[in-house]
C-alpha cells in the first residue's frame, strides 16, 4: 500500500472515531484505577491524602493517561496492562501542576476549575502533596506486569528520566530563568520539549512498552509523542491568551503578566497556530508504521490541536 493511501486510511478511520465517548469512558477507567492505587483520603495523616485527592480528582483532562492507553492499543496490547503506567504518569503530571502553581513558581490561584492546592491546604502541605504524588507514581508503576522487552527496571528508568532534572525539571528551571527575558525560538523549543513533551512522550512510550512493542513501534511512538507534546505546549501558550479563565479552569493571561517566554510572545499568535498545525501533521505521519490500529492516537492528536481548554 502506498504511503499516501495508508495515511488516508488512518485518517479516515480517525475521522469516524467516536472521540467524545472514548474520552469519557477512558477518563472514568483512569479515575477508578487511580482511586484503587492511591491511599484513601481518610488515611492518616488525612491532610496529605486529602490534598493529594483534591488535586488529582479536580477534573483534569487526563490526556497523558488516555494517550498511554491508546498507544498500548496501537501496538496490539490490552489497555488494562497499561493502566498502572497511565496512572503513574498522571500522578507525576499532577505533582508538576501543584508545584508549578506555588507562589515560588507561577503563583496561580486556580487550577482545574478550583482554588489551587496551596490556597486550600497551605504552601507546606502543597509542597508535600506534590512530593507524595511524585513518590506514589513510582509505587504504582512498580506494580505493572513487566514485559519481556521491558522489564520493571526499564519502566522505572523511563519514568525517572522523563520526570528528572534533564527533562521535566530542566524545562521548569529554564522556564523560570527565562521570565522577563527575550530568548531565541530554539531556546523556547528546548523549554517546551522538556517541561511538557518529555512526560507526554513518556506516556505514549510506556503505553507501547506495556504491549511489549517492537523497537520500530517504539520509534514511531516516540516521534509521535515528541511532536504532539511540543504542539500541546504551543497550544497551551495560545489558549492562555485566547480563552477565558472559566473555560481553562485556570487564570488566563498569566503568561503575559509574568512575562513568560511563550510561542505567541516570540513568534506571534498566527505563526504559533501554524507551528502547532505543522507539528500535528508530523505527528500523523509518525503514526503511519502503526497502521489503522493507531486511529485513536490520530483522533487524539487532532483533538489536542483543536481543543479550547
Ligand atoms: C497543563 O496540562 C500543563 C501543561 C503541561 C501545559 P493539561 O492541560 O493537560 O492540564 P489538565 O491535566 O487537563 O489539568
Ligand atoms: C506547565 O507549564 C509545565 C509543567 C507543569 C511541567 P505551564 O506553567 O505553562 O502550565 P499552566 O499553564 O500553568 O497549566
Ligand atoms: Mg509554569
Ligand atoms: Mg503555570
Ligand atoms: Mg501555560
Amino acid at each position: 500500500m502506498s504511503k499516501a493511501r495508508k495515511q488516508a486510511t488512518a485518517a479516515e478511520v480517525a475521522a469516524a472515531f467516536p472521540l467524545s465517548t472514548y474520552l469519557s469512558e477512558r477518563s472514568r477507567w483512569i479515575d477508578q484505577a487511580l482511586r484503587r492505587f492511591l491511599p484513601s483520603p481518610g488515611t492518616k495523616p488525612a491532610t496529605i491524602h486529602r490534598a493529594m485527592h483534591y488535586s488529582l480528582f479536580a477534573g483534569g483532562k487526563r490526556i497523558r493517561p488516555i494517550l498511554c492507553l491508546a498507544a498500548a492499543e496501537a501496538c496490539g496490547g490490552d489497555p488494562r496492562d497499561a493502566m498502572p503506567l497511565a496512572c503513574a504518569v498522571e500522578c507525576i503530571h499532577t505533582y508538576s501542576l501543584v508545584h508549578d502553581d506555588l507562589p515560588a513558581m507561577d503563583n496561580d490561584d486556580f487550577r482545574r476549575g478550583r482554588p489551587t492546592c496551596h490556597k486550600v491546604f497551605g504552601e507546606g502541605i502543597a509542597v508535600l502533596a506534590g512530593d507524595a504524588l511524585l513518590t506514589v507514581a513510582f509505587e504504582i508503576a512498580a506494580q505493572c506486569r513487566g514485559w519481556p522487552r521491558y522489564p520493571h527496571q526499564r519502566i522505572i528508568l523511563e519514568l525517572a528520566h522523563a520526570a528528572g532534572s534533564r527533562h521535566l525539571i530542566a524545562g521548569q528551571v529554564a522556564d523560570l530563568e527565562s521570565e522577563g527575558k527575550s530568548i531565541p525560538i530554539h531556546e523556547l523549543r528546548f523549554i517546551h520539549q522538556r517541561k511538557t513533551s518529555a512526560l507526554l512522550c513518556c506516556a505514549v512510550r510506556l503505553g507501547g512498552m506495556s504491549a511489549n512493542c517492537t523497537p520500530a513501534q517504539l520509534n514511531a511512538l516516540t516521534h509521535f509523542g515528541m511532536q504532539v507534546g511540543l504542539a500541546f505546549q504551543v497550544i497551551d501558550d495560545i489558549l492562555d491568551i485566547t480563552q477565558p479563565s472559566e473555560k481553562l479552569g485556570k487564570t488566563a493571561g498569566k503568561d503575559i503578566q509574568a512575562q513568560k517566554a511563550t510561542y505567541p510572545a516570540i513568534v506571534g499568535l498566527e505563526r504559533s497556530k501554524q507551528i502547532a498545525e505543522h507539528l500535528t501533521r508530523k505527528a500523523f505521519e509518525a503514526l503511519l508504521p502503526l497502521g489503522t490500529r493507531a486511529a485513536a492516537l490520530h483522533a487524539l492528536a487532532d483533538y489536542l490541536l483543536r481543543r479550547d481548554r
